[in-house]
């Protein structure tokens, strides 16, 4: 097997053009009739042909063989992974969830899938799925692209290598990777166990968010989106290719690796983003802004300024608002929100919401701080900034109500006594004491 190079481009949705032996790339010409070393050429699309140039997806691959080149698709079980959100109706209760367990047996990145909740649909072409993933293994023999959507991958424990078409991505927890529709790609663990969190984007390919009055600069900067360099492998044997296809899982047989990509240009292309790199903006008088100032990426929907998902964090950084409450205020959003904790604690719940774990409030439904939280927060002296340096928490924000599966639903992980932690904000109210 050919060492796997990890080396990156710099930048976000750029054309980017690359080549893993010198002059596999055809210059000026996408050549499609004789590339070089007797590759193939094949193009992919992310987004219509159609699209307005600003954010049309597309690649030319130069392959060993096209992608056409496999077994007819028999279906596969599809274990915990799914597409379907009426299973059971959704309840407007806050929920939470305690990290998934470790799996006893052979578990790889692809059966350790279990989906959470989700809405739309590939049919749709909006939403999401929201997805937490174990695994013990790396994937051996098989290879998978998910045709449904384009993948936003958080790992929260242990590092994943990314063997994708396109190159190879490293990823460690507190980072991030985007892994766009229809690329194929498998997973190896360099650390053996590994756990996380998958968005899986129905809609339109993840951008980054224009920023407006901020100016120039700031949030996530389009520098430090990495996308690795070309990288092949040459393997004939007996393998599988998985694909995630209208909701459900399939295998066909392929007697090659298919990752074996010499040289592409375009920006149809999987990148990874360094969350600790977010330049995290925030109020320096008082109150604080609504959480859209934490926004990474975002897939907007057809209606302006209305995202289809928003993906927002909640990094370390510095609070030096005045005369105000600090953390997360109580709020109801016509958006619903499932987070999850990569790292630390997040300020709004010192306790309960721990890393792996991840929490649901759906539309309209009343959140906030828990009492103990609250009653610190109201104490604080606010003449004093405060460093908030543990933390890495992250925030899938959708515009459809965020619908659990029966699995989320009757998981052991479930917390049914969520609830409590805010029973304990009692009435302070007295007429008496403007
Ligand atoms: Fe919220």
């Amino acid at each position: 097997m050919t060492s796997p190079a990890f080396t990156y481009r710099s930048g976000f949705g750029n054309e980017f053009a690359t080549e893993a032996l010198p002059g596999a790339l055809p210059v000026g010409r996408n050549s499609p009739q004789r590339p070089p070393y007797g590759l193939y050429a094949e193009q992919i699309s992310g987004t219509a042909f159609t699209a307005p140039r600003a954010h049309n997806r597309r690649s030319w691959l130069y392959r060993i063989r096209p992608a056409v080149v496999h077994e007819p698709f028999r279906p596969l079980e599809s274990g915990r992974l799914t597409s379907r959100f009426d299973e059971v109706p959704a309840p407007p209760t806050q929920l939470r969830w305690n990290p998934p367990p470790m799996p006893d047996a052979p578990t790889d990145f692809i059966a350790g899938l279990v989906t959470m909740g989700g809405n739309g649909g590939p049919q749709a072409q909006t939403g999401c799925g929201i997805h937490l993933y174990t695994a013990n293994r790396s994937m051996q023999g098989r290879f998978f692209y998910d045709a449904d959507g384009e993948l936003l991958i958080v790992p929260q424990q242990g590092r994943l290598r990314l063997f994708t078409e396109l190159g190879v991505l490293e990823v460690e927890p507190q980072e991030i990777a985007l892994i766009p529709r229809g690329i194929r790609f498998r997973v190896e663990l360099p650390d053996g166990a590994a756990r996380g969190y998958v968005c899986e984007n129905f809609g339109a390919p993840f951008r980054l968010p224009d920023l407006g009055p901020i100016g120039s600069n700031g949030l996530a900067n389009p520098r430090d989106f990495l996308t690795p360099d070309a990288w092949y492998e040459d393997i004939d044997g007996d393998f599988e290719l998985v694909a995630k296809f209208d909701g459900a899982l399939w295998t066909a047989r392929i007697d090659h690796s298919p990752l074996d990509v010499v040289a592409w240009h375009g920006n149809h292309a999987p990148c990874k983003y360094d969350l600790r790199r977010f330049n995290t903006i925030g109020s320096i008088g008082f109150d604080h802004p609504d959480p859209s100032i934490f926004l990474v990426l975002h897939s907007p929907s057809d209606t302006p300024g209305v995202d289809s998902i928003d993906f927002v964090i909640f990094p370390p950084r510095w609070l030096v608002q005045e005369d105000t409450f600090r953390p997360p205020w109580f709020h109801r959003n016509v958006a619903s929100e499932f987070m999850g904790l990569i790292h630390g604690v997040y300020d709004a719940k010192e306790e309960g919401f721990l890393p792996g774990g991840a929490s649901l409030h759906n539309c309209m439904s009343g959140h906030g701080p828990d009492a103990e939280t609250f009653a610190k927060a109201t104490a604080a002296d606010t003449s004093r900034p405060q460093r908030i340096s543990d933390t890495m928490a992250f925030m899938v924000e959708t515009r459809a109500v965020i619908r659990p599966t029966r699995h989320a639903l009757e998981t052991a992980e479930l917390q049914h006594d969520y609830y409590r932690c805010w029973q304990g904000l009692a009435k302070r109210f007295d007429p008496n004491r403007p």
